[in-house]
């Protein structure tokens, strides 16, 4: 029988740094006021000078091997999903990979921004489905603080740094129907929307980094649509409903936006993990990061059934089934 790749373990590190609403009204125009009730965000996580994505995805992935109880030597292969890479190459993961002391199997980075960690997940699955890869470190790590227009008060507010991690697995003894593992995958992305969110540099356009640019507005109107097309697809391929749905973990950008996919789900407010408040959107690492959350406080048990659903720059999008 085919191998399905289960979650062996996570793991998750945010800076120490919190900055908060009140802090940011200090140098723009903004109000702790309007930014709770238009986001939900209360504080968000910035990293320290010369501390840069591969540090914070490290400590994430010290912390899901241990969870895994494995050691670096049984990962042959490196996932890093970010948008913030330490360096335009090599690849983050590949820093990731050296600090770990891997020398053996592959290593890369997935860029899909918001939806990075759903798309590095369907990534390592398929390599596993493949029987390519035995155990796979996905990690999604970010420093956006790092790309953040700090005077443009409609998006500077909105974002924090931070890095989740979990370990896919092999299992050919569990493929059965209902065992563990991630069920599917389903991934989306459509280019013409690429002025709504965007950073207007790159090597090959500016030569420079560039800041994030967004229409904020046409991201919340699409992200509750496409969101919603992908977590249909997802369960109508398992052939599920949801109410079957244990968890919600949905990328955090925006209070508004998971509430309104709570809600198209008829899923009670406590079966979905909320960390925007306190992590603002951390993209690629803001799914991971709620994940390891919630395993760790012990809401989400062997058996249960997570829901993952994101949107970002692109527009890409897309939904991960999961069975813990
Ligand atoms: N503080 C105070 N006022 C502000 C701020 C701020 N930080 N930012 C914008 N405003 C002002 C605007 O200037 C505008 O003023 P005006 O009416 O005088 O022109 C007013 O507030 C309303 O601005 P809108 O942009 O229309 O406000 P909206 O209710 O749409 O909320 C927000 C903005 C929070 C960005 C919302 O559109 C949103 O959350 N969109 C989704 C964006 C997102 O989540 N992006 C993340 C990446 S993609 C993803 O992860 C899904």
């Amino acid at each position: 029988m085919a191998p399905r790749s289960i979650v062996a373990g996570c793991g998750s590190y945010l800076p120490s740094r919190v900055v908060t609403n009140e802090e940011l009204a200090r140098t723009v125009d903004t109000s702790d006021e309007w930014i709770r009730q238009r986001t939900g965000i209360r504080e968000r996580r910035v990293a320290a000078d010369g501390e840069f994505t591969s540090d914070l995805g490290l400590r994430a992935a010290e912390e899901a091997l241990d969870m895994a109880a494995m050691t670096a030597d049984d990962i042959d292969l490196v996932i890093c999903a970010t948008s913030t890479p330490d360096e335009t190459f090599p690849a983050t993961a590949t820093r990731i990979q050296a600090r770990l002391g891997i020398t053996r199997g592959a290593a890369f980075d997935v860029q899909a921004v918001c939806s990075g960690f759903v798309y590095a997940l369907a990534v390592a699955d398929n390599f596993v489905r493949l029987g390519q890869a035995r155990h796979v470190l996905v990690v999604g790590a970010e420093t956006f603080s790092r790309i953040l227009d700090w005077e443009d008060r409609s998006t500077c507010v909105l974002f924090g740094d931070g890095a989740g991690a979990v370990i896919l697995s092999a299992n050919n003894g569990e493929a059965a129907n209902g065992a563990r593992g991630v069920l599917s995958t389903h991934l989306y992305a459509d280019g013409r929307y690429h002025d709504s969110l965007y950073v207007d540099g790159g090597p090959s356009s500016t030569g420079t980094v560039g800041h994030l640019r967004m229409a904020g507005r046409d991201v919340f109107r699409y992200a509750v649509v496409r969101m919603s097309e992908a977590v249909d697809a997802a369960l109508a391929a398992n052939g599920l409903a949801a109410a079957d749905i244990d968890w919600l973990v949905p990328h955090q950008a925006n209070l508004r936006i998971i509430d309104a996919m709570a809600r198209r789900l008829n899923l009670a407010e406590e079966r979905v993990v909320v960390t925007v408040d306190r992590h603002a959107n951390t993209s690629a690492a803001s799914i991971p990061l709620a994940l390891d959350e919630a395993v760790r406080d012990q809401r989400i048990r062997r058996g249960d059934l997570i829901l993952m659903e994101a949107m970002g720059g692109g527009f890409t999008w897309g939904s991960a089934l999961v069975r813990w």
